[in-house]
């Protein structure tokens, strides 16, 4: 199982095992990439790809890039990038290009462009994928900001098994599900880095062939670290792990390493959601009205839960929509009594605009006195 262990990640989503000797790829702020791509910041790096933000220019401009999405006017842009010359983290690139690409889906990232282009300073040839600027933040940090009402929490899994659907249709596993790789925006929730694709036809990583563990500690499920033919079966366990982390706030099975994590996974029941634990999720006059549905719904909820991260994936929901279409009853159901749920993004807005008054009014007086 060592040997196998090349990239699994905590969960803040950064590699506890960067290979040895790979480049990200990283270009510096200001330069232009690709005939056209003016370089911004960089706001992530990890042992495969560095991750920029950009602006990209009209297709006439940049004739020497793929661009079937023709854009009028420059567009605020991700862009991703990692030596050509390394074959893995190239192919996962490539991977991520072709599928958003192939699909456009609501809840995947706009895909502009992509290819191979020398960097701009040393010449070497860099791959690049240049996708929509998503506005918001990742679901770990809004996590890190606010609880998750109910329903909202729900919102998030249903509209993840969507964006799930058409890769699982096409037989590949998404099997880096993590709180990390999905964004909250103002259009909802969106999934990002489609790198980590394994192919269940070839039963191996479809980009580069390898076999090898892939993906978050903390949402891994059992059979990625046995020898077992893998399914989609596999995302549907991550899926139910990040339910109960947004509903509770708790990740159930993190441990002090990551190989007693890993063992959790194989072998430790997954946690009950705790008998009353979603009152807290009510206002008191709900838990006066309806404590009975309330209790009724944490059953059925942890039921589902239960059965997406059961350790054997016969034992799971058949499908991405099937996990779907059982939350979507509880869904209806918390419609009926929404009045009562807590709305933690209202309060969290309120709270940080009353705390920005304060501030200002803080340095309005030290300014001045
Ligand atoms: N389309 C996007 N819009 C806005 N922000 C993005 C987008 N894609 C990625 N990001 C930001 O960049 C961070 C890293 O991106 P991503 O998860 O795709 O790469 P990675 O995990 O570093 O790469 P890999 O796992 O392929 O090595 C994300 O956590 C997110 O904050
Ligand atoms: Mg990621």
């Amino acid at each position: 199982m060592q040997q196998n262990l090349i990239d699994h990640k905590n969960s803040m989503g950064t590699s506890r095992t960067p290979a040895a000797g790979i480049q990200s790829g990283a270009l510096r702020e200001g330069t232009i990439f690709a005939g056209g791509i003016h370089v911004g910041i960089m706001i992530a790096t990890t042992s495969f790809s560095a991750v920029h933000i950009g602006v990209i220019f009209p297709r006439h401009l940049i004739p020497s890039v793929e661009t079937p999405q023709f854009s009028p006017e420059p567009r605020q842009v991700v862009l991703k990038t990692t030596p050509a010359d390394h074959s893995g983290s190239h192919q996962r690139l490539e991977n991520e290009a072709s599928l958003l690409k192939e699909n456009s889906h609501p809840a995947y990232p706009i895909f502009y462009s992509a290819g191979i282009s020398k960097h701009p300073e040393t010449n070497v040839p860099i791959a690049f994928l240049a996708m929509e600027k998503l506005q918001g933040k990742t679901l770990f940090e809004v996590s890190n900001d606010r609880e998750f009402s109910l329903s909202e929490a729900i919102a998030i899994i249903m509209m993840l098994c969507s964006a799930l659907d058409p890769i699982h249709k096409k037989g590949l596993i998404y099997r880096d599900l993590s709180l990390n790789n999905a964004m909250l925006t103002i259009f909802g929730p969106k999934l990002i880095d489609f790198g980590s694709l394994f192919d269940t036809n070839k039963q191996c990583d479809a980009a580069t062939q390898d076999n090898v563990i892939i993906g978050t500690e903390d949402y891994l499920a059992p059979e990625h670290m046995i020898r077992q033919n893998k399914t989609a079966r596999a995302d549907i366990y991550s899926l139910g792990i990040m339910l109960y982390k947004l509903i509770t706030g708790l990740n159930p099975m993190r441990d002090t390493t990551p190989q007693k994590t890993f063992f959790n996974h194989l072998n430790k029941p997954m946690p009950g959601l705790q008998h009353g634990s979603l009152l807290a999720k009510f206002s008191w006059r709900g838990h006066v009205k309806h404590a009975g549905e309330i209790e009724q719904m944490r059953i059925d909820l942890d039921a589902i839960i239960q059965r997406a991260t059961a350790k054997k994936p016969r034992h799971r929901q058949q499908s991405v929509l099937a996990l779907s279409t059982e939350l979507s009853r509880i869904q209806t159901r918390l419609a009926a009594i929404k009045p009562y749920e807590r709305d933690f993004k209202k309060d969290y807005v309120e709270k940080r605009s009353s705390a920005n008054r304060m501030a200002t009014t803080k340095r309005f007086f030290a300014e001045r006195f």
